[in-house]
Formats: C-alpha cells, structure tokens, sequence
C-alpha cells in the first residue's frame, strides 16, 4: 500500500483566505490518473487544509482548543470549509478515471492534545479493498482534552504510514533544501543536522511547516519521499518505483 500525500500549498493559494488552485488540483488528480491506469492500486490519498484550514484557525484562533461558542461555531465552519476543499480534489479524482471517496477524518479520528489517539482504520482499508481510493485530509477533529483540535495531513500519513510501503509527499518544493541544494537522504543520524536548515515557510502554516512534516514521517518508518508537485512527471516517478529528484526520509 503507497500513501500519497497531496500539500494544500499546491492545491490551494496559501497566502489567501480559501482559496483553491483549479489548475493544480486538475493537473495533479491527471497524474493520480495515470498513475491508477499503470497500475496503483492500492493506494491511500492525504491532502493538505492550505488556506481552507491554516488560515481560519489563525483568523478563529482555533489552535489552543475549542472552547467558546464563537469558537465553536468556527470549529465548525473550518470542517465545513475543509470538507468542501476536499470535494474539489475527489471530484477532480472521479473526473480523470480515480474512483476517490472521500473519508473525513473529523468521522473516524479522535485525538487527545493534538495527537490521534483512535482511528477507525477499518474504514479506510474496507474501502481499499473494495476498489476504492480512500481520501483523507487535515481537519478538524474531536480532541478529550482540547474540544477539537487541529489533525495535519501530515499526521495522519504518518499514522498510516506504518501500513505502507512507500510514502510520496507532494509540496511546493523540489525536497528539503540546505544551501539551495536537494538533500538526498534524510535519517535519524543527520536529521539534527539538517533541522538548523528548516525555516517558516512564509506561508501560514499552524502545523509545522517542514520540520513538522519531516518529524511526522520519521515515526512511520516506510521510506518516504519529499518531491515537487509542480513538477508532476517526479511525482508519477515515484509512485509507480521509479527514481526523482526529492529528499528521501528513512
Ligand atoms: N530547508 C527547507 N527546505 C525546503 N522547504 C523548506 C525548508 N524550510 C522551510 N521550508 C518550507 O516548507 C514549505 C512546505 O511545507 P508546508 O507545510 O508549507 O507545505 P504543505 O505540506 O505542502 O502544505 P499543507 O501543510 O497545507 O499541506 C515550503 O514551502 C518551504 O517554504
Ligand atoms: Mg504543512
């Protein structure tokens, strides 16, 4: 089983306020396409929040917990806003030959301080099974000790990044760059390293950025790949086990 996930930086335009990014969704759900034509199959699909999440949390202040009515409400609002979001990337999907179906994770995740702590998976791999291509995406989801809180798309990849065989992770960037220049290969032996090179991204970003990202998939163990969305051909690269340029975590 791959896991690809889609970064809403691509997907969407993450400096406005629910934007999306028709071209770019349009142009990566052609090359799931033809990845799905060649032959991958059993396949799980993350997606970014970009501006439809990072940007009402900030605007809602909605990361310290959901407390509030007015929070609430916007709670609300920003599942509702995601659920949309995702529903132009399934449609795109079902539209270039994907039978995408969409599983929100405000439906079958829990979290206590921000992690997962329960996830029916069973949901997921039932729908693997039964032909389909499970998409999850960063949401809002309950929380025991928060209310709700934040779950990255990130995270989720790394909680199911430990049923995959390879994880490919889409961005805006060609790989973890230091000095400009791809890093190759990422492990626990030189990811301090490394760290002193991860900045903002200048984008609104509550989950981390890069360095959250990296952190994430360091914990699922499958080798995972950092690769340019706006360069699709690398993306089609990988899933289907050929080489790219990207940065290769574990
Ligand atoms: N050393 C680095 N190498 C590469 N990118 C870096 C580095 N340091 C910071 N970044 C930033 O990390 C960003 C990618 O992470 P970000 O979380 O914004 O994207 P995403 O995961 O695609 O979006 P989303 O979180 O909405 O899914 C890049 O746009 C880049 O600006
Ligand atoms: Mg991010």
């Amino acid at each position: 089983m791959q896991i690809l996930k889609l970064g809403g930086s691509v997907l969407s335009r993450k400096h406005g306020f629910m934007q999306a990014d028709a071209a770019s969704i349009a142009r990566l759900a052609s090359i799931v396409g033809r990845a799905y034509k060649a032959g991958v199959r059993d396949l799980i699909i993350v997606h970014g929040a970009g501006s439809f999440g990072h940007a009402p949390v900030i605007k809602y202040k909605l990361n310290n917990g959901v407390r509030t009515r007015k929070q609430t409400w916007a709670c609300a609002l920003t599942h509702s806003a995601c659920s949309h979001f995702s529903s132009h990337i399934t449609d795109a999907l079902i539209a270039a030959g994907v039978p995408a179906m969409s599983v929100p994770p405000a439906d079958i995740a829990r979290s206590r301080n921000r992690r997962i702590v329960f996830m029916d998976k069973k949901v997921v791999f039932d729908h693997i099974k039964a032909g389909y291509v499970p998409v999850l995406f960063g949401d809002m989801i309950p929380d025991s000790l928060l209310g709700c809180s934040v779950c990255s798309g990130d995270q989720i990849v790394s909680y199911f990044g430990k049923y995959a065989s390879r994880v490919v992770m889409a961005t805006n960037v060609d790989g973890v760059l230091v000095h400009g220049e791809v890093v190759p290969h990422i492990t626990r032996g030189n990811f301090r390293e490394i760290s002193r090179h991860l900045k903002c991204s200048g984008a609104p970003d509550v989950t981390g950025g890069m360095e959250g990202k990296i952190r994430e998939i360091m914990k699922c163990r499958a080798p995972a790949y950092i690769v340019n969305a706006r360069k699709p051909a690398r993306v089609l690269a990988l899933l289907i086990g050929k080489k790219a340029i990207s940065t290769r975590i574990n």
